[in-house]
Order: structure tokens, then sequence, then C-alpha cells
């Protein structure tokens, strides 16, 4: 299958295939739009099941950071990296290096930071031998996941207001999917709020550890979606509201972390149908990117004299989710579609 024929292509700007035999390493990094800024977002280090899938994925992440970016006000364009394999198996030093050198050669058009598969310390190691990386302690905010989960508790806060009249989360049930870095510290800060929660992860030491500490009740990996919740906070991997799972939701909103939760858009149009509320992934999960913006601007010799202080911009989520929710009622038309078209106008598609 070529770049084109995907049905995840939009216009890209650019593309890159990177291979390093002597590592292992297969890389593609897709660059959707630098109309706003030079493009950055996560590298993604997972076992595709087939090319096509990474190239599908490297596409659709890509664009949803044009769009997060975009709706986060950042002069930042959007770009995705994903290296195929497992990273388990082949993860090393000199394939790091590799890819570091690789960013190198297209020297500034992308700057990458960590994302499923790939933790704070491979990011480092990257840096041994490339500027273009960013959500490091040593020249910017540190590890992204931290201010990710703290503006997803932003966003959620916008969510409770417009959907349930309220302010706190004392006695809303909440279920989290995936307790990584980033569902472990909205599940702690769900739960320090006040919150029931509901808890699955493929990860069996997680979940006992939130049930032990969190007092979290845990649900089935496969029905976690269907908990009896207020709302459905998907921190794991994207697709998970699909036309059968969004049939399934007795939440009254799903708002998460995860990336590209909506599997289709007829998965959004469902829960709109049924008056779930959908809070727009890219704009609940913005705080990684948000909180890169010095490290961004100064990889490209910039100055970061003019930045709004980091707790600022993540506070500034849920206005940014407020106005979404308050067009989608006013114009009859679901969230996420209101939130791509604002975006798209602001990169100039
Ligand atoms: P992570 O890899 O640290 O955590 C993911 C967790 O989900 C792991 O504990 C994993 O065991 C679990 N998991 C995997 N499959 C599962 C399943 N089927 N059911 C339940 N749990 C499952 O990843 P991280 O960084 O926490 O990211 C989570 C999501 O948020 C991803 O979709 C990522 O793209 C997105 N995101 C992350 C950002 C960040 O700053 N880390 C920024 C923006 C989005």
């Amino acid at each position: 299958m070529t770049v084109w024929q995907s049905q995840e292509f939009d216009d890209h700007e650019h593309i890159s295939y990177f291979t390093d035999r002597e590592t292992g390493l297969r890389v593609i990094v897709a660059v959707h739009s630098t109309t706003l800024g030079p493009a950055a977002g996560g590298t993604r280090f997972k076992a595709y099941e087939c090319d096509s899938d990474a190239l599908d994925d490297a596409l659709r992440l890509s664009r949803a950071m044009s769009y997060k970016s975009a709706l986060a006000g950042l002069p930042i364009g959007g770009g995705k990296a994903v290296i195929i394999g497992d990273p388990d198996k082949i993860k090393s030093k000199d394939l790091l290096h590799a890819y570091g050198r690789f960013l190198n050669i297209i020297g500034g058009q992308f700057a990458t930071g960590e994302d499923v598969g790939m933790a704070t310390a491979d990011i480092v190691t990257m840096n041994e031998v490339t500027p273009y990386v960013g959500g490091i302690a040593a020249s910017g905010a540190g590890d992204p996941s931290l201010h990710t989960a703290v503006g997803v508790m932003h966003g959620l806060l916008a969510v409770l207001e417009c959907r349930f009249s309220q302010t706190d989360f004392s006695g809303m049930r909440v279920a989290v999917q995936g307790l990584g870095a980033v569902g472990w510290g909205v599940a702690k800060r769900l739960r320090d709020a006040g919150a029931e929660l509901v808890v699955s992860d493929v990860r069996a030491d997680v979940v006992e550890k939130a049930v032990r500490i969190l007092g979290a009740v845990e649900a089935p990996l496969d029905r976690i979606h269907a908990a009896d919740v207020d709302i459905y906070v998907p921190c794991a991997l994207g697709g998970v509201v699909t036309k059968q799972s969004a049939r399934e939701i007795r939440a009254a909103a799903v708002a998460g972390a995860a990336n590209n939760q909506l599997e289709t858009p007829e998965a959004g149009k469902i829960l709109w149908e049924q008056g779930i509320l959908f809070a727009p992934d890219y704009l609940l999960n913005a705080g990684g990117i948000i909180s890169a913006l010095e490290e961004t601007i100064r990889i490209r010799g910039g100055s970061d004299s003019d930045c709004e202080p980091l707790a600022d911009r993540l506070a500034n989520i849920p206005a940014r989710l407020k106005s979404i929710f308050q067009s989608s009622q006013e114009k009859g038309i679901a969230p996420e579609l209101v939130a791509e078209q604002m975006a798209r106008d602001l990169i100039g598609r």
C-alpha cells in the first residue's frame, strides 16, 4: 500500500522512512502540518501487526497532533513517529542513537518525545546524539505524562460542569482504563478529589496496586467501557470507542487521555445520539505538548521568555473544552466535529 492510498492520508506535508539494519530500527516519521510552527509529537514504539498499520497510526496520530497544538494555541505543528517492533525485544541504546541521528538528518522539521513504548529515559538517551527531543528534566518541564495527567484533570472539571452541573468529584463514579504513566496519575488525582474508581489494565500488578492503594474496584478488561459509572476515562490505547462499545457505554461522558479514542466517526455519532458527552481527546490530553512549549522553542533557537507559566497554560484546557461543548450545543453537532473544524480552520485546511 502506498502512502496516498491510506485512508488516514490527509495531505501530510512530509513522511520519512528510516531503517538501520544493525540495530533493527524501522521508523516512520509523519509531519502533518507546519503551518503554525515546526512539527512536534511523540514517538510510539510498538509491535504492529503489519507495516500499513504502522503507517496509518503515524498518519492519524500526526494529524491529531496538528489539531492538538492548534487548539491549545501553540506555535507548533503536528508530527508523530512510530518505531515498528516490540520495544521489550529490540529497544537498545544503539537503536535509540540511530533514530536520534535520523532526526538530525531532517534537522528541525520534527522534534519528538515519549509515547507508548518509550520512556523519558529513552528520550534522554536520544538526546546524547540529537537536540530534537523534548520532555526531559535537563532542558524542560520533565516527564510529559505528569502534565498530561494534570491537563486531563483540568478537562474533567469542564466535563463535570457541562454534563453534571457539578464542580467537584465527590460521589462521582469514574472508570479509568489503563493505569500507565497518565492513567495512574489521573486515577490517583480522582481518588484524592473524592471519586470512586473502577479500573482495568492488562498488567495485574498495577490493578492490584489500585485496588489496594486507591480503593478501586477492578473491571474485566473487555467490559470496563460498560461499567456502571458516571464518566469513562480511556487512558490505554486508541480505538476503544467502537460502533459496538459505544452502544454499551453506560457513563454519561467519555473523557480520557488515550489518543484517537473514537475508532470511526460513526462511533462518535452513536455517543452523540445517546446523549453521551465526548471530550475530544486531543483537547483533553494536550498537557504533554503544552509542557514542552519552552523546549520546543529553544530547540529551534528561539526565546521562550514570553511564555505564559506552565500551570496557567494547563489551566486553560477547561475553558477551551467548554467553548467546544457550548458551540456543539448551539450548532447541534457532536463536540469532536466542532473541534475538528476549529482545528482545521486554524491550520488552514
Ligand atoms: P503507558 O504505556 O504508560 O500506559 C498505558 C497503560 O495501558 C499501561 O499500563 C498498559 O498496561 C495499559 N493497557 C494496555 N492495553 C490495555 C487494555 N486493553 N486495557 C487496559 N489497559 C491496557 O502510556 P501513557 O503514557 O500513560 O499513555 C496512555 C494514553 O494516553 C496513550 O493512548 C497515549 O497515546 C495517550 N497520551 C499520552 C501522553 C503522555 O504524555 N504520556 C500525551 C497524550 C496522549
